[in-house]
């Protein structure tokens, strides 16, 4: 947690934030579950697509260079992840807007149900558990009725993704962690007011398997 104890970092430790976009690179096959989150969020012109807890903006930018007609909007609570965000963006080209902020009060900073869809990568693994929920629950109040929202992170991991999800959990903590490798986000994302939720697409990583969910905001 840092000093303020609200967010952990996006590498656990403020530190290493410089380092994330090449660690995510290595361990996780970013290039080919990103393209699935992107598949999966079928971003149109005119949509508001909002990205909770968008870290150094990967996920954003390429939303925006896909559908440069949408307004996307980069939410995440750590000023240094979101100043390297900025910075790709500018170097992309891209005019995306980023917001300082939690995500369990992303309504609040953007706007109830104005979104048409809502998405979040690797977020809620490092979080705890009550923040995983209130998180959800902001994301569904975020979105309009019947709006996407589109969840990538570790989900239950099996056989050898168990084991190799062990350096996951050394870095972000074993009991918040656990909840997701036990295959209990479905379940948060029901209870948190998400409808039709369907395990999309799992990919194997050399850090445990990483799952695309859909939902719909109810
Ligand atoms: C592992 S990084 C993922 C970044 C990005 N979404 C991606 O796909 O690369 C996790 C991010 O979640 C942010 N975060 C941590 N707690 C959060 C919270 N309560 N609300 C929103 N974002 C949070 C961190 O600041 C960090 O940037």
């Amino acid at each position: 947690m840092t000093q303020q104890a609200q967010y952990v970092p996006a590498l656990g430790r403020p530190e290493l934030t410089g380092a994330y976009d090449l660690v995510v690179s290595l361990a996780t096959r970013e290039r080919r579950w990103r393209a699935a989150l992107l598949a999966a969020l079928a971003p149109r012109d005119g949509e508001t697509i909002v990205d909770i807890g968008c870290g150094t903006g990967s996920q954003a930018i390429a939303i925006k260079r896909a559908r440069p007609g949408a307004r996307v909007v980069g939410i995440d609570p750590d000023p240094a992840v979101l100043a390297i965000a900025e910075a790709k963006a500018e170097r992309a080209g891209v005019s995306i807007e980023w917001i300082l902020g939690l995500g369990d009060r992303a309504d609040t900073l953007v706007g109830r149900g104005v979104a048409d869809a809502v998405i979040s990568s690797l977020v809620l693994h490092q979080c705890d558990e009550p923040v995983k929920g209130e998180i959800l629950k902001a994301m569904a109040r975020l979105a309009r009725p019947g709006a996407r929202v589109l969840i990538a992170d570790y989900g239950r991991q099996r056989g050898l993704m168990r084991l190799l999800f062990r350096m996951v959990q050394a870095v972000d903590g074993f009991e918040r962690t656990e909840f997701n490798a036990i295959g209990a986000l479905p379940g948060l994302m029901r209870a948190s007011g998400l409808t039709a939720v369907t395990e999309r697409d799992r990919f194997a990583t050399p850090t445990g398997s990483i799952s695309i969910y859909t939902t719909r905001a109810g």
